[in-house]
């Protein structure tokens, strides 16, 4: 069985109880490649039984090989490429190159529409650099262009479409605006002074928007190093709203390190439902063979707690639970 040692590979926290209850619904999250990805990734997806694997985008800085690895898996996968993922190119070439690789698993502004598992997987504005709402000539070139609200409405529609006895879940490269304003905050600017929101606006209309329809279970995004710079520590890569939507920044980068030990880790970040509610979201560390060494427990929910929540409307006050 696994063993878990620590609450990250660094030492820092406290030691986690091995998780061994049966599970719904596993899903693995690979935060920003950033080149780093091989087979044993892959293993890792097998051993731990993940039923589907999110991707977050900045696989590399325009390297096709990802994309064509993502696309030989076996397992479910769903992404949305970020703004290293142009690879510099203006023409969109690059980024064009690698969502036709991904082919159905590019889903941005749109539902990944697989069958299974249960599960709704939205996709946010691809190509996103964060702060507040910029398109690079990249992007516009293989997407046209768009305003803030052009792009929050087609999230908007594409998530309004998804079944409705399934969890919702929206993907996106980086996260919405409306985290916090702190540079370790899951969306702070934390390479320039003064600290701000870093965030995506037409995500967070998006998302507010949506809620009055329905609920936003969860939210995965990276973009944002969990690293700060200038010596500034970890980022809080955990979010829970009023409404119960929960927000996880998965950029672990380098997402493959070395433990104290020496041991190869592999960081996938973690979200686990049960009974369609989300009731487990983690930061994980695997080694080559696939055994978990490190575990960071971000959420646990008990089954009877409250799942995320439609939202007021403006137009009526009604409130929907
Ligand atoms: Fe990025």
């Amino acid at each position: 069985m696994w063993a878990e040692r620590s609450r990250r590979p660094n030492g820092a926290g406290c030691a986690e109880p091995r998780q061994t209850a049966l599970v719904s619904l596993n899903i693995a999250i690979a935060g920003d490649l950033h080149g780093q990805w091989d087979r044993h990734d892959a293993l890792v997806l097998e051993s731990a039984a993940a039923d589907a694997l999110l991707v977050v985008g900045d696989l590399s800085d325009g390297d096709c090989r990802y994309a064509r690895e993502l696309a030989d898996l076996t397992l479910p996968v769903a992404c949305v490429l970020g703004n290293h993922d142009t690879g510099w190119d203006r023409s969109g070439g690059r980024l064009e190159r690698q969502i036709a690789l991904l082919g159905e698993r590019h889903c941005a502004w749109r539902s990944r529409g697989w069958s299974e598992p249960a599960l709704a997987v939205v996709g946010a504005r691809a190509g996103s650099a964060g702060g507040g709402f910029r398109v690079s000539p990249a992007v516009e070139a293989v997407y046209g262009p768009m305003s803030c609200q052009s792009s929050a409405d087609r999230i908007i529609a594409a998530a309004l479409e998804a079944p409705l006895d399934q969890p919702l879940v929206l993907l996106a490269h980086c996260g919405p605006s409306g985290l916090g304003s702190e540079a370790a905050d899951p969306c702070g600017r934390d390479w320039q002074r003064p600290a701000r929101d870093w965030g995506d606006q037409d995500l967070s209309i998006a998302i507010h928007t949506i809620r009055r329809q329905r609920p936003v279970d969860l939210v995965v995004f990276g973009h944002m190093h969990h690293r700060l710079r200038r010596g500034g520590g970890t980022r809080r890569s955990l979010h829970v709203d009023r409404s119960g939507t929960a927000y996880i920044n998965a950029a672990c980068v380098p997402r493959h390190q070395r433990d104290p030990a020496g041991n190869s880790l592999h960081h996938f970040s973690w979200a686990r439902f049960e009974s369609g509610a989300l009731s487990e979201l983690s930061h994980r560390w695997y080694d080559r063979s696939g055994r978990l060494l490190y575990r960071e427990s971000l959420l646990n929910r008990p089954p009877d707690a409250p799942r995320a929540r439609t939202t007021a409307s403006p137009a009526t006050g009604s409130r929907h639970l």
